[in-house]
């Protein structure tokens, strides 16, 4: 291991925290609920948790890895790593490892933007007394105000760049010792209350009875892709909080952790919100309006409780898309100020700029510009928007490609040696398992179905 002159976790607990903060996000309650709707519940989900063991863990470990054995963020990872050859495309890997957060971020600011204004409509009362189709309507009426989106996503980036500024210790980690707690006390009242008065029994058969007809090679394609997206892979936030890992911690316990967790948020949120859309009869497959435009109805319905649930709901989708961004902006900002000549802060500071001109364009993009198609002379890019463009560039194809690259690179690269000694379980049969799918399985799997989407 190489001499890390940077801040590392204060233990073991603190890293789980930041990086199950990570993964848990608006992929987690957002995404997950409605795509599990739109792809047939339970063998969706069966597929999902498949894809979570056999690629999720092992390139979990892999990042962890490359990141604490270097010490360093992303690029600089992968530019000194030993036994790196041909170097020129660890180097592009490197390049591209600090990119496609940054590429998220952009659209993921829009979204996390929403759930601030949801929250705050929420709270005073916005949402109240909805006419017939009320929700749908408010739903669109942000889409399409340019000033809105602009200002909630100056917000969501605004605080972001606040947190990463301070450092790890009083910037990540106080943030993610308060907002981790809370969105998991948040998370279990919404549940149990979801549960006892909703149409558990429902739901339950909804997301773990699978059918297995409806498995088809498009369905593993989302899984596979809303696996990565979930646990952070392929996009620098797991890297470099590995970086910051000390020696005494075990990287498989830890990746096992993180993928456990996040698992179970993403279930806990189907918890929380089917068996209340199955009880009120409203149309689960909404596709990504049903936290947006199906849960206000319901929390309308509710009355005077289905306000004070509303606020928390929001709050907590907030809070999960806070404790992600932060991990979206820690790799360039590692990267741009660990040679100390540029402070943290400042750094910080561009990258929100950048950041945020971007952003702009991915706000207009649902409204002025939505009919601007950057790529579209492309057939991959056809009828995209900027967002779409952004999100399909780095939410699908270079996840993905980074994945497979860096399971290629620990798998047949890096010394067998140093693998050994980092993942801590002797050369036993764990390990043996472990490598084995790093270097057959997940390039294989994972570049199948990079394949796909590209052709
Ligand atoms: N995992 C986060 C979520 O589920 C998103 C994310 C992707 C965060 C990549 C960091 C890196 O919402």
């Amino acid at each position: 291991m190489q001499e890390a002159k940077h801040e590392h976790w204060s233990s073991g607990w603190t890293f789980l925290l930041a990086a199950v903060g990570s993964a848990v996000g608006l992929g987690n309650i957002w995404r997950f609920p409605y795509i599990v709707a739109e792809n047939g519940g339970g063998a969706f989900v069966l597929i999902y948790m498949a894809i979570v063991v056999v690629f999720g863990i092992p390139l979990l470990m892999s990042e962890l890895m490359i990141g604490r054995n270097s010490q360093k963020p992303p690029l600089a990872a992968m530019q000194s790593f030993e036994g790196s050859k041909p170097q020129m495309l660890w180097n592009a890997v490197g390049w591209s490892y600090l990119l496609v957060p940054m590429g998220i971020l952009t659209f993921y600011s829009v979204v996390a933007g929403w759930t601030l204004d949801y929250a705050l409509g929420m709270g005073i009362g916005t949402f109240n007394n909805l006419p017939e189709g009320g929700s749908a309507t408010m739903f669109q009426d942000l889409l399409a105000s340019p000033v809105k989106l602009i200002f909630w996503m100056t917000l969501s980036i605004g605080i972001t760049v606040g947190i990463v500024a301070r450092g790890l210790k009083s910037g990540l980690e106080k943030t993610v010792k308060i907002l981790m707690p809370a969105l998991f006390i948040i998370l279990i009242i919404l549940v149990l209350y979801a549960s006892i008065t909703g149409d558990f029994a429902r739901s339950f058969a909804f997301m773990f009875k699978p059918d297995f007809s409806k498995i088809t090679p498009e369905l593993v394609l989302m899984a596979a892709g809303q696996a990565f997206f979930s646990l952070s892979l392929g996009s620098g936030a797991i890297m470099v909080y590995g970086s910051y890992l000390t020696r005494d911690i075990s990287i498989p316990k830890m990746a096992v952790g993180v993928a456990f967790a996040d698992t179970a948020v993403a279930l806990l949120a189907g918890f929380a919100i089917f068996p209340i859309v199955f009880a009120f009869g409203v149309d689960h497959s909404a596709g990504p309006g049903l936290v947006f435009v199906t849960l206000p109805i319901v929390f309308n319905d509710m009355g005077g409780i289905g306000q004070v649930f509303g606020v928390l709901f929001f709050l907590l989708l907030a809070f999960a898309a806070i404790t992600s961004t932060i991990s979206l902006l820690e790799p360039m900002v590692a990267q741009m100020s660990q040679s100390g000549r540029v402070t943290r802060a400042r750094v910080a500071i561009y990258c929100g700029a950048v950041l945020w001109s971007v952003g702009v364009f991915v706000a207009l993009s649902n409204n002025i510009l939505q009919d601007f198609h950057p790529l579209g002379f492309l057939p991959l890019f056809e009828g995209k928007t900027i967002a779409d463009t952004i999100e399909f560039l780095s939410a699908n194809l270079f996840m993905l490609l980074n994945g497979l690259l860096v399971s290629v690179f620990v798998g047949w690269s890096v010394k067998r040696s140093v693998t050994l000694e980092e993942m801590g379980l002797g050369d036993s049969v764990l390990f043996k398992v472990w490598f084995l799918l790093v270097r057959y399985i997940v390039p294989l799997g994972v570049g199948f179905i990079f394949y796909d989407v590209v052709l």
